[in-house]
């Protein structure tokens, strides 16, 4: 049976959390509160919509839906400041190993993300030749834990989702991957992680029998 290996993008494929949250701690400074990295944790895998909102809830905030859009499209604007210097030293360890390995095996791969920049970072990071399919936040309607994403990844790569194995570093997407019947792999803490099928705190973890595993 032919396997489908689908990849997540911030914290996976590149560390752009950081960006992420440079951004967001901007606004909410302006807006006259602190944001903390550990308040952070509760925005991976989170569309920038939702994110927006729980930062205003956060900082006790109303707002009109003008300035609500207002301030989505600054934080954007801030954040694509900092992914305009990406380059391939920004890819997280091994992730050029797997790539290559899957691609020697001809497995399909594809990108199941919420960002609606994934392409231009694979892009700038020079990995976007590895990708048979790039499903992003421009494509679905339903976010992480919803599985669509990677039900959509999983069509087109034309592989049943029973036989797509998923790797993300985010709670809600490694829900959305067991809730597509798709096997899961946390990349990042397991204590954080535990509902995965698998985990490794990254990809310099992961040896060629455990790919060679998913693949058989
Ligand atoms: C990923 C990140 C989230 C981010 C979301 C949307 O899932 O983990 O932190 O909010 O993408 O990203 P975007 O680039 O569209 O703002
Ligand atoms: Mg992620």
């Amino acid at each position: 049976m032919k396997k489908g290996f689908i990849f997540d993008l911030d914290g996976v494929i590149v560390d752009t959390a950081k960006y992420h949250y440079l951004a967001w701690k901007k606004l909410a400074n302006e807006l006259g509160f602190e944001f903390t990295l550990q308040q952070n944790e509760l925005f991976k895998g989170v569309s920038r919509k939702r994110c927006l909102e729980i930062l205003l809830e956060l900082g006790n905030i109303q707002a009109s839906q003008e300035q609500f859009d207002r301030w989505m499209i600054e934080k954007n604007e801030d954040y694509l400041k900092y992914i305009t210097k990406m380059d391939a030293s920004e890819i997280l360890p091994d992730v050029p190993r797997v790539l290559e390995f899957l691609k020697n095996k001809k497995a399909p791969i594809a990108l199941g993300s919420a960002s609606k920049n994934a392409k231009p970072i694979l892009e700038k990071v020079g990995l976007l030749p590895y990708f048979e399919s790039i499903v992003d936040g421009n494509n679905v309607t339903k976010a992480k834990p919803d599985p669509e994403v990677f039900l959509i990844a999983a069509t087109n790569l034309q592989v049943a989702p029973q036989d797509c194995v998923v790797f993300e570093d985010a709670v809600a997407g490694i829900q959305a991957a067991n809730n597509a019947q798709m096997t899961s792999i946390g990349i990042g803490d397991a204590n954080t992680l535990t509902e995965a099928n698998y985990n490794f705190n990254d990809f310099t973890e992961m040896t060629d029998d455990f790919l060679n595993g998913l693949l058989a």
